[in-house]
């Protein structure tokens, strides 16, 4: 399992000022976070609570699914290309990143088992997107499109495009280039896909969008590319039964979030960092960003009062960003509270050959890559501790599906708990949802003329 060490958080290490007395704290939570915790569990089937997410570990029949489809498409493409925004596509590039080789798309079929390359093309810059519509074969290429809703602007024009594409060069046969991943019944995509006959997987209901990696929304990236996704199941459902433990001294989530909470009360921390030592793990800051922006960010809590609650997180990558934002962990001003993700055991071990040993480097002869990644994470974490600042280190033995999908489940269930902890809805995005009606108002969606008014107006004066 994944650990997780939060003794550099504690007011004997960092001093009284910025640290806590954790194991006082501890004690003095313990009965709330039991009581968030049960709750959770015991209201996670209820409808319209958005905690269906807690369930996909136990999800067979999609994951039966879901190989079935990958086992019918082997071979068949040299390409995957999913379409999807934020929640529909963050975590799918963190987990392929994370254990895919290194430079998948550039390595030949043969050093790829004969999967297919996997790109993300989240964002609508249209040169980005012109620049591989270049360089990929439609003919060869599977598009995933991705979207709950069915109508995000920024996917459905992507797909829109592709779509014309693909008709050309293909025919009728571009139906068979398309699976759809959307609402089991609802919205346009959906009826898109039944209308064209597309290949489809639903997101379940009740799962928010970054919540759904582990349901279809990532499962089939996963498969189409060769992961393990029996190992990605194993990895939630037992990471699920641990923080099914109701004793904070027990529960890595609920440890973590109360911290990240107390942190925030009682010693004004209002920034997470999140920092893994890996390349590997660069994309999982990613999805974590937006699920710790979108999950607390808040104006309103649950009894209807203003209180613009909100971590801000922030994403670091070791040992690059020592090199960069470190100075002003250690020196600027102390409101963050940093989470170190440590590898044991990288797939390589890579030996710094006893070359110039008569110069100043010659002390790197004989090292490997691997002593200097784990020095230096020692070494930033040590410099924290000079200068009182606190940091949580989660420590995985190596990157593989099942432990990926425990960093992610943990870190889903943490927001989870710390949502209840400043009792806020951690899981609706009035904000997100604002911007994309504005989005359709602009470019003049039918139904949304009010907006689009409004939004005209307030243009002309403010530009
Ligand atoms: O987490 C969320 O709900 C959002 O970030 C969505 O994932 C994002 O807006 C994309 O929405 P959709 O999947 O409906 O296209």
């Amino acid at each position: 399992m994944i650990k997780l060490n939060y003794r550099y958080t504690d007011s004997t290490i960092i001093g009284s000022e910025h640290g806590l007395n954790v194991n006082e704290e501890f004690n003095n939570y313990s009965e709330t976070i039991s009581e968030i915790i049960k709750n959770l569990n015991q209201k996670k089937d209820k409808p319209g609570q958005w905690l269906q997410w807690m369930n996909l570990g136990y999800n067979e029949e999609t994951v039966w699914y879901v190989k079935e489809f990958a086992s019918m498409v082997r071979n068949r493409f040299n390409n995957i290309l999913v379409l999807g925004i934020g929640g529909s596509s963050l975590g799918g590039l963190a987990v392929t990143e994370a254990i895919l080789k290194p430079y998948w798309n550039l390595l030949s079929d043969e050093q790829r088992d004969n999967y297919p390359r996997i790109f993300f093309l989240d964002n609508i810059d249209p040169d980005l997107m012109n620049g591989l519509l270049n360089v990929l074969d439609l003919k060869k290429t599977l598009v995933n499109v991705i979207t709950k809703s069915g109508d995000t602007a920024e996917t459905m024009s992507q797909f829109m495009i592709i779509r014309d594409l693909m008709k050309k060069e293909l025919g009728d046969d571009y139906r068979k280039h398309i699976v759809a991943t959307t609402d089991k019944k609802m919205g346009i995509l959906r009826q898109l896909a039944d209308q064209e006959g597309y290949k489809t997987f639903f997101v379940p209901d009740d799962i928010g969008g970054r919540f759904s990696v582990f349901s279809a929304v990532g499962l089939v990236p996963f498969a189409l590319v060769g992961l393990d996704i029996d190992q990605i199941i194993k990895g939630i459902k037992d990471m699920d039964l641990a923080l099914k433990n109701t004793d904070v001294f027990q529960n890595i989530a609920a440890q973590s979030a109360l911290i990240h909470y107390l942190m925030d009360i009682k010693k004004n921390k209002k920034l997470t960092v999140m920092m893994p030592y890996s390349s590997r793990l660069r994309y999982v800051s990613d999805w974590f960003v937006q699920l710790w922006a979108e999950s607390l960010g808040k104006e309103y809590n649950n009894n209807g009062e203003k209180v613009n609650i909100g971590l801000t997180p922030i994403k670091a990558l070791g040992a690059t960003d020592q090199h960069s934002q470190v100075q002003l962990y250690n020196e600027g001003p102390n409101d963050k509270l940093i989470t170190f993700i440590r590898v044991e055991n990288f797939d390589t071990v890579l030996e710094i050959p006893k070359v110039f040993e008569y110069t100043g480097i010659g002390y790197l002869g004989g090292k490997t890559i691997n002593d200097l990644i784990n020095a230096e994470a020692d070494s930033t974490k040590v410099s924290l501790i000079d200068y009182s600042r606190p940091t949580l280190s989660i420590t995985m033995d190596k990157i593989n599906e099942y432990n990926i999908a425990q960093l992610l489940y943990m870190l889903e269930v943490q927001t989870a708990i710390i949502g209840e902890l400043y009792n806020i809805n951690t899981f609706n995005q009035p904000s997100v949802e604002q911007a994309k009606n504005y989005i359709y108002a602009l470019l003049g969606r039918a139904g949304y003329e009010g907006s689009a008014e409004y939004l005209k107006e307030k243009l002309i004066t403010t530009i």
